[in-house]
């Protein structure tokens, strides 16, 4: 199917010729598939004939959306699991061992700095972070022997950090390491990671790909024998497949995907130029904005620059608060995305474990103010900031949790 278009291919990649006719994916609510007979169940489990056996590591819809992602993805295969964190989780597990190291750019998403920083050691293994991630030097300083794969997302949540995939890349190959990309908030329709020489992308597909914040779900495209490793070595012990239910939600997410991905991006820009251009904002983190420093860097790599961005208002936590709790279209929530605008404050919840040195080490200052803009009219979500900007001088009604001044803990 790769000869044919991204649009065609979310809707027709992948070898789906087991299925019976059908306009959607068949969605196989089924833990388990009948054998024929006690030789048919021999043959399959030990791999000497295709078929499906117990739904922890195999499931026809949740094959489905492998095989489509792995069509998009440009890679031999995929590996669906239940949430983006367990998608890194299992690669994490596969490839890195007690006395291992991986190198990854500090600018991840909170539940990655938690899984490397935290879970890595509880492994035996240890973290390397890139502080200075725009420098190729660091990454390469950074690297021990022990290194098993080079990590990086891009663009990041929620700082919008934009790497050089290819010279990251060039330095993975010099040194005979996997580079792997977290394309969560670009997506395939907009960045192909492997096409710019990355090795592995793992997704949280629970975000653009599902679409509207209905299925949670993550995903690891790479070779066939990375996948195939995983599948024997870590899904079945470690247990967080994908629901096959959620693989369908998936499915219609991807569908949609490429239309979405230009709506969000076009109304993404336009909400960019309105922020940048306000008296009450004193920085603005959208690559798409010509005034970015990561702005000549979207075209050689990516389509668009999909819709995350960041803010910091001039004026107090106070003001940011009320600007926050004054929004009426946009939705106040830790999550991105989605059909829907979603306001989020990055320091006092999706990035809060990471504590506030590690944070300003990251780009994330305690007043960042975090929107994945959706597909709502243009207009609307214009006029929705816009009276929302009015009312940080009004003295609107602040929710009690935020009088003290004091972030609520992690949760
Ligand atoms: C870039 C990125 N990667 C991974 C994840 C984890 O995904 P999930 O919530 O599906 O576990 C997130 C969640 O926000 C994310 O933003």
């Amino acid at each position: 199917m790769t000869k044919h278009g991204f649009s065609t291919n979310a809707l027709h990649g992948g070898d789906t010729s087991f299925q019976p006719d059908s306009m959607s994916t068949p969605i196989y609510q089924s833990v388990a598939y009948p054998f024929f007979d006690a030789v048919e169940a021999a043959a399959i489990s030990s791999g000497q004939k295709p078929g499906f056996t117990y739904g922890r590591w195999d499931n026809p819809t949740v094959q489905v959306f492998e095989k489509r992602m792995a069509v998009l993805e440009h890679t031999e295969a995929a590996i669906a699991a239940a949430s983006g964190m367990s998608a890194t989780f299992l690669l994490t597990h596969h490839l890195v061992g007690p006395g291992d190291n991986v190198v990854s750019s500090n600018r991840v998403y909170g539940g990655t700095f938690g899984l490397f920083n935290v879970g890595l050691p509880r492994m035996g293994a240890n973290i390397n972070w890139v502080t200075n991630p725009e420098s190729i030097e660091a990454w390469e300083a950074a690297i021990t022997p022990r290194t098993k794969f080079i990590f990086v997302e891009t663009p990041s949540n929620p700082a919008l950090f934009i790497a050089d995939i290819p010279a990251l890349a060039a330095l993975a190959k010099s040194k005979n390491l996997p580079l792997v990309v977290d394309n969560t908030i670009a997506t395939p329709a907009l960045q192909q990671p492997v096409l710019l020489g990355a090795d592995i992308v793992v997704h949280s597909t629970t975000k653009y790909i599902c679409g509207n914040a209905t299925a949670l779900g993550g995903i690891v495209c790479g070779s066939h024998e990375l996948i195939d490793g995983i599948r024997q070595n870590c899904i079945r012990y470690l247990g967080p497949a994908m629901a096959p239910f959620n693989a369908w939600l998936n499915l219609l997410g991807l569908e949609t995907l490429a239309l979405r991905m230009d709506r969000h991006c076009q109304n993404a820009l336009a909400v960019a130029k309105f922020f940048e251009k306000h008296p009450k904002v004193s920085l603005v983190n959208y690559p798409g904005l010509e005034s970015n420093p990561y702005h000549k860097m979207i075209k050689p790599q990516m389509k668009g620059c999909s819709s995350l961005m960041s803010i910091e208002l001039k004026g107090t936590y106070e003001q940011a608060t009320r600007f926050i709790d004054s929004l009426l279209i946009i939705t106040h929530a830790t999550h991105l995305g989605t059909c829907r605008s979603i306001v989020t404050h990055p320091a006092s919840t999706t990035h809060a474990a990471m504590g506030e040195e590690e944070m300003r080490k990251a780009g994330i200052s305690p007043s960042m103010i975090r929107f994945s803009i959706g597909i709502e009219d243009e207009a609307d979500l214009i006029n929705d900031l816009a009276q929302a900007f009015d009312a940080i001088d009004k003295k609107a009604k602040v929710k009690e949790d935020f009088t003290t001044g004091k972030y609520p803990q992690a949760y």
